[in-house]
């Protein structure tokens, strides 16, 4: 049985940006949220309280979190790398915050300069300063089924990593196809493992669409319980740490699959069109969602 309603988390503000090589105006970005928030999608992912010289484009977060931080209708959480991120993004306001870890030790080492473990340990004091000022927090696993440098990943190693986020307490666990590359077989495969680990109503899936599976990935999400979605206002985004991989999948096809399944989201599809041509001529892109309204119009 499907859901009769699935989460979306929206990525692009932080997701769909962060690797965008001209660097994006801060006002750009707090209309881009305001949008969305606008077009009522309940979590929007805001920015990253991460090194601004691992991540140039995001190195304004501090001013997004300023002028979006009193929207109430949506959550915004933004993510952060270690104590010095959170305590910043408290800081800034934010509410809500995201870690990521890698289900690969040489992705762990290319995005974050740690191991998988010393990772963990850097979380451990994260969700511990979180846990005390009752803060929700969120887990990404990166390189769920493939990474950049060592290829294939092991279902048991994410099911491992995904575990152990879930025992600092993470509240959700956003299992990340990083470059695109998975299909049903094998993030079902993957998400069998994960699902031994941790309680189905914990997990989301994060599913980049570099190959064009990731609506197809979804549907087997969907059909094994999870009703957590991540994607990003037209199909933007990818990581600056692995290289050839392309967007997440739009969120308006993702709403435009969801829809057809008669599965609620709560979100206004023509408000997220909107928004996804507002970005693109900013940033002087082509949509990567092949959804559009009205049909036939580019
Ligand atoms: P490092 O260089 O090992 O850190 O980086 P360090 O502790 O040695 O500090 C180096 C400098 O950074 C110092 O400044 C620190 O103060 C500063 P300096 O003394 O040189 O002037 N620093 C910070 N500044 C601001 N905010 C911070 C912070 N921490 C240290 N939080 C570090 C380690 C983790 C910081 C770095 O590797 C980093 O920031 N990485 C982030 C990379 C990133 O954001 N990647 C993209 C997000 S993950 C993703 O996209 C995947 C996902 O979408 C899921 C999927 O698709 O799979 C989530
Ligand atoms: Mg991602």
């Amino acid at each position: 049985d499907l859901p009769s309603y699935v989460k979306i988390v929206e990525v692009g503000p932080r997701d769909g940006l962060q690797n965008e090589k001209e660097i994006v105006p801060t006002s750009v970005k707090v209309q881009l949220i305001h949008r969305l928030v606008a077009a009522g999608l309940p979590v929007v992912e805001a920015t990253s309280f991460v090194s601004p010289k691992w991540v140039p484009q995001l190195a304004d977060a501090k001013d997004v979190m300023a002028a979006v931080r009193n929207l109430e209708q949506s959550r915004l959480p933004v993510l952060v790398p270690n104590l010095k991120g959170f305590n910043a993004a408290m800081e800034a306001g934010a509410r809500e915050v995201a870690i990521f870890a890698a289900a690969s030790e040489s992705f762990a080492k290319a995005n974050t300069n740690c191991t998988i473990e010393e990772s963990i340990n850097r979380f451990r004091e994260v969700c511990d300063a979180a846990k005390e000022q009752d803060i929700p927090v969120r887990g990404y696993v990166s390189c769920v089924v493939g990474c950049p440098i060592e290829g294939p990943i092991s279902p048991d190693k994410v099911a491992y990593v995904a575990r152990e986020l879930h025992r600092l307490g993470c509240y959700e666990i956003s299992l990340g196809d990083t470059i695109g590359i998975g299909n049903p077989g094998t993030v079902r495969r993957m998400l069998d493992a994960v699902l031994h680990e941790v309680p189905v109503s914990n997990l989301a899936v994060h599913l980049h669409n570099t190959y064009g599976q990731a609506l197809a990935n979804i549907v087997v999400a969907l059909q094994m319980g999870i009703n957590v979605v991540d994607s990003s206002v037209a199909g933007l985004g990818g990581c600056p740490y692995a290289k050839g991989a392309t967007g997440n999948v739009a969120t308006e096809e993702v709403l435009y699959l969801l829809e057809g399944l008669g599965i609620k989201t709560g979100v206004d599809i023509a408000r997220v069109v909107a928004a996804g041509k507002f970005i693109c001529e900013h940033i002087g892109r082509i949509s990567g969602s092949k959804v559009g309204m009205p049909l036939g119009s580019s």
